[in-house]
């Protein structure tokens, strides 16, 4: 991975808020873990540098990591220069590839919900060709879809999610949000989810103010949310993770909206860790609290949020200034628990934004999302 201010074919980067930049055959992201003093773009060549970006936070944010890894091995594919192998061989060189991209992070779902669509891509392709190239082409093109459709995606949940909210807010013109961790263009691949709400409310001209939280230990609402929302001239403040439950009490939020890495099922919902905390105090004051997700970070087969694996990140985090990578604050000896993500239960979550629309919970306790998604697959094909 080499840092680049300027892209390999000599055009400047982008001065915005683009993660991940793609043409075929070169991929640049982002340097997350430098902003907001610095915009430095680094070359993806291959799978092992996209394991790398997002193992080390280089690329973060659950549809954003799932992107990088699919489109980090289409420009490995694309530059292959001495494949002679079968249709078989292409694909299994894909599902080998593919499963080591998804051991770099197992709390998102995206990511292995990404990899398992693609493989299905190239093993339908490798079925059915005699070529090898047409294997790998099956699989850059699908690759390049999914870099497109998940900004639509976002503008459709940004859109739903302002109206709902809206709604149930009698209408209002001066609504107060709060929002956690960074769900914004940089964790996704344009636009973002719980930031996209935030964004399109701004838009409908009812936003008074969003309040986004530091985010500790690794700061993704200091460094990168609070980064979007001055970049895109949105009224914000930012608050310390544990100055939300006062924000609460003095009425100075209307809603939570919150992403998500991974929806069980029932509506439990891995998020940042914190969301827990934000969705409890939510219940306590009377604050409807939403979660902002692409069905992509539904994982149905799970039937509840305790089978989600949650990722635990080096205790260097909380040891060390500015997420791990200043010098060392804490005592030296200590030990450290550091969950990157936690689980909130579905009966705290007033409803969850897709980019079908909102799911909500009908007089339960939990939500049917499988549910929805049949009514909505069968509306669609109607
Ligand atoms: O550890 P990160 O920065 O990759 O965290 C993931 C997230 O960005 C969030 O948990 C987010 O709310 C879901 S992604 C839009």
């Amino acid at each position: 991975m080499a840092p680049h201010s300027e892209f390999t074919d000599g055009t400047q980067a982008p001065n915005s808020l683009q993660a991940i930049c793609y043409k075929r055959g070169s991929l640049q992201l982002l340097d997350q873990t430098k902003l907001p003093l610095q915009s430095t773009y680094l070359d993806i060549r291959d799978s092992t540098d996209g394991w790398h970006a997002i193992k080390d936070m280089v690329v973060r944010g659950a549809p954003a990591i799932a992107i990088a890894a699919a489109l980090s091995l289409a420009v490995e594919i694309f530059n292959l220069e001495d494949f002679n192998g079968t249709p078989d061989e292409a694909f299994s060189f894909i599902v080998m590839k593919l499963e080591y991209l998804v051991s770099s992070r197992p709390t998102a779902v995206n990511l292995s919900d990404a990899a398992a669509k693609l493989k299905q891509i190239a093993s339908a392709v490798a079925t059915n060709t005699s070529d090898a190239r047409n294997v790998f082409e099956a699989y850059i093109e699908a690759s390049e879809i999914m870099l497109k459709d998940d900004v639509a995606s976002n503008k459709a949940i940004g859109s739903h999610g302002a109206s709902f909210i809206q709604h149930l807010l009698g209408n209002s013109k001066n609504i107060f949000m709060l929002t956690h961790c960074n769900t914004g263009s940089l964790a996704t691949a344009g636009y973002g989810t719980a930031l996209g709400v935030i964004r399109s409310l701004h838009t409908e001209g009812v936003l008074e103010r969003a309040y986004c939280t530091e985010t500790r230990p690794f700061n993704q609402g200091s460094r990168l949310t609070a980064f979007e929302l001055v970049h895109d001239k949105i009224p914000a403040t930012l608050i310390a993770d544990s100055a939300a439950a006062a924000l609460m009490k003095f009425g100075r939020v209307n809603a939570v909206v919150v992403g998500a890495d991974r929806v069980a099922a029932n509506g439990d919902t891995a998020n940042k860790i914190g969301t827990y905390n934000l969705a409890v105090s939510a219940k306590h004051h009377n604050i409807p609290f939403f979660v902002a997700a692409p069905l992509t970070s539904v994982d149905l087969s799970l039937s509840s949020g305790e089978e989600i694996i949650i990722e635990e990140r080096s205790p260097k985090e909380l040891l060390n200034t500015h997420g791990g990578l200043g010098e060392q604050v804490a005592a030296s000896g200590i030990s450290v628990w550091n969950p990157a993500f936690d689980v909130t239960p579905a009966n705290l979550v007033t409803g969850i934004i897709t980019e079908k629309g909102v799911v909500t919970k009908k007089g339960t306790d939990a939500f049917d999302i499988k549910g929805f998604v049949q009514k909505e697959a069968v509306q669609a094909s109607a």
